[in-house]
């Protein structure tokens, strides 16, 4: 098959271009290149089934001729991070609305299976735990803007599943939790890649608040399996799944691992939410994802323990060398 994956530099996306070609389909990605690099694509660029095109998601002369040419399209493209996403509300938004509306579109228009990428940050401030697909979602107040993010990709699901009831399109959302991995930039705010990196500097590591908020962490190389799993999966069509790990760990533990695996000198210093100014004190204490659906549709689902993923992404900040 021949894939068109919007956001194909960035660093799921790029994951996912490579694993496609490792099994012998083709790809073309699609990128702007404001979050994602060309540094990403390098494996894939030496490919001859591979194809990248600089240019816009909301383009949708763009998106149509590409599409036109591919099988399926894997909409990966977002302003992605808390920090982007607050210096620039309305420009990210225009991106994750419009970019989402138009790769849709595109799919109706031409009858083609489109997956996108949605995000855990959906269910908000939900209290539930764990959450699952169907579960009310609690955003907070439109006054702030770190919740345009959610909103938008809550959006984009309603877009995508009335296109699938309405119109048949074949559309499969996944709610990504906790990404990370190879590739992942700290320059956004990502709190993994962004430890790794002060632990190796023996600078302090910085853990907004008590550090007593847990996430999930799952390897991209997971979630990409899973992903490709899901496209398979005649029960996934025109549902929303979530995807990723559901191991916690809270923040403030992921930084002593950080530091134990760097056998780094580094101290934990706790900064208060109220100092940093892209973060919000709305911050989900808990956020644990139900992969019952994510196991119903694709069977056992490839859980990477929390070390080696550190491991891993030490490696290629050490080295800058591919690891995965
Ligand atoms: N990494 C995570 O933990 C996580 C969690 C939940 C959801 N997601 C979603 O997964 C997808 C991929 O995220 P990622 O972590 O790989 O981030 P990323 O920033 O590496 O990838 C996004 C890619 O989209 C590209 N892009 C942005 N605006 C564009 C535009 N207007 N036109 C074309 N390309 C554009 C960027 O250059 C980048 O390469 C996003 O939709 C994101 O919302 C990621």
């Amino acid at each position: 098959m021949k894939f068109l994956i919007t956001g194909g530099a960035g660093f799921i996306g790029s994951h996912l271009a490579d694993a496609l070609l490792a099994r012998g389909d083709a790809v073309v990605a699609l990128d702007d290149l404001s979050t994602g690099s060309t540094e990403n694509i390098e494996r894939a660029r030496g490919h001859a089934s591979f194809e990248f095109c600089e240019g816009c998601v909301t383009d949708g002369a763009l998106v149509g001729r590409l599409a036109s040419e591919c099988d399926a399209i894997l909409h990966m493209a977002a302003a992605v991070g808390v920090r982007r996403v607050i210096a620039a509300t309305s420009a990210s938004m225009d991106v994750n609305l419009r970019g989402t509306q138009t790769v849709l579109q595109t799919a109706d228009r031409l009858a083609k299976p489109v997956v996108l990428a949605s995000s855990s940050e959906v269910y908000g401030k939900g209290h539930r735990i764990p959450f699952a697909e169907d579960d009310d979602v609690l955003l907070g107040a439109t006054c702030s803007p770190r919740w345009s993010y959610a909103g938008a990709k809550a959006v984009g699901e309603w877009l995508a599943l009335s296109l699938a009831r309405e119109h048949g399109v074949r559309v499969l959302c996944m709610r990504l939790f906790n990404t990370v991995g190879p590739r992942q930039t700290g320059r956004y705010g990502m709190v993994l890649p962004t430890f790794v990196r002060q632990a190796i500097r023996d600078e302090p590591l910085t853990v907004y608040g008590d550090g007593a908020q847990a996430r999930c962490f799952g390897h991209v190389r997971d979630v990409v399996a899973c992903a490709l799993r899901l496209f398979e999966s005649d029960k996934a069509w025109g549902t929303v799944v979530n995807v990723g790990s559901d191991l916690e760990i809270t923040i403030d533990a992921l930084a002593r691992l950080v530091r134990e695996r760097c056998a780094s000198s580094s101290e934990i210093e706790h900064v208060d939410y109220a100092s940093v100014s892209e973060i919000s004190i709305d911050e989900p204490l808990r956020r644990v994802p139900d992969l019952s659906r994510l196991r119903a549709c694709i069977g056992d689902v490839p859980t990477t323990p929390i070390e080696h993923i550190v491991d891993d992404v030490i490696a290629r900040v050490r080295t800058g060398v591919e690891t995965a």
